[in-house]
């Protein structure tokens, strides 16, 4: 194993324990995500769409967006979309769940609902470092339609923040 495969494959560890809670904290409301529309927006290389995929969950549609085209490449789900979540290309309300895991602070501005079905809910997850950014953008998104469903702390081996955001 080459020095950066090592590094890639700790992160992905990091973040398939990020999943976990998130997957274990949607299930205690009764969210589960087989059979449903997903979007990972800023998915790259698809750590999401791989642990989904490992844990035996089979959404009925999976897209994933990013603007690197070298991930989008590397990224194994089978709808891709290379683009910037500034500018989503979808029609409104036809995702029951969008995740925004570690991408919101990189975004020019907060996540664009639109696509999310009424009902639907919006994870963002964050580092706790960028905590600022996750309050502003749930104030937003509490402007505009959403409410909180939960917000909760993950303190693995990076501590982070996530909201889990249902549009009203
Ligand atoms: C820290 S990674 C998070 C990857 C993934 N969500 C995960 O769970 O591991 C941030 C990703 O956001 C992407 N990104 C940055 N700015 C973006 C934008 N404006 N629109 C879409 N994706 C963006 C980056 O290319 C990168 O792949």
């Amino acid at each position: 194993m080459t020095f950066f495969t090592k590094i890639y494959e700790s992160w992905r560890k990091i973040q398939y324990e990020k999943y976990e809670v998130i997957l274990e904290n949607l299930r205690l409301y009764g969210l589960e995500l087989n059979n449903k529309y997903i979007f990972d927006l800023g998915s790259s290389k698809g750590f999401l769409h791989d642990f989904l995929e490992e844990k035996g969950i089979k959404p009925r549609v999976f897209v994933a967006m990013d603007v690197d085209k070298e991930a989008i490449r590397k990224n194994r789900t089978s709808l891709k979309v290379l683009g910037r979540g500034e500018a989503l290309p979808f029609k409104r309300e036809i995702f029951d769940v969008i995740f925004c895991i570690d991408v919101l602070h990189l975004l020019k501005r907060v996540v664009d609902i639109d696509p999310l079905k009424n009902g639907g809910v919006l994870i963002i997850s964050l580092p706790e470092r960028y905590e600022h950014k996750m309050n502003a953008g749930v104030e937003h998104l509490t402007k505009n339609g959403c409410k909180p469903l939960s917000l909760f702390e993950i303190s693995g081996q990076e501590k982070e923040k996530v909201a889990i955001i249902i549009r009203e």
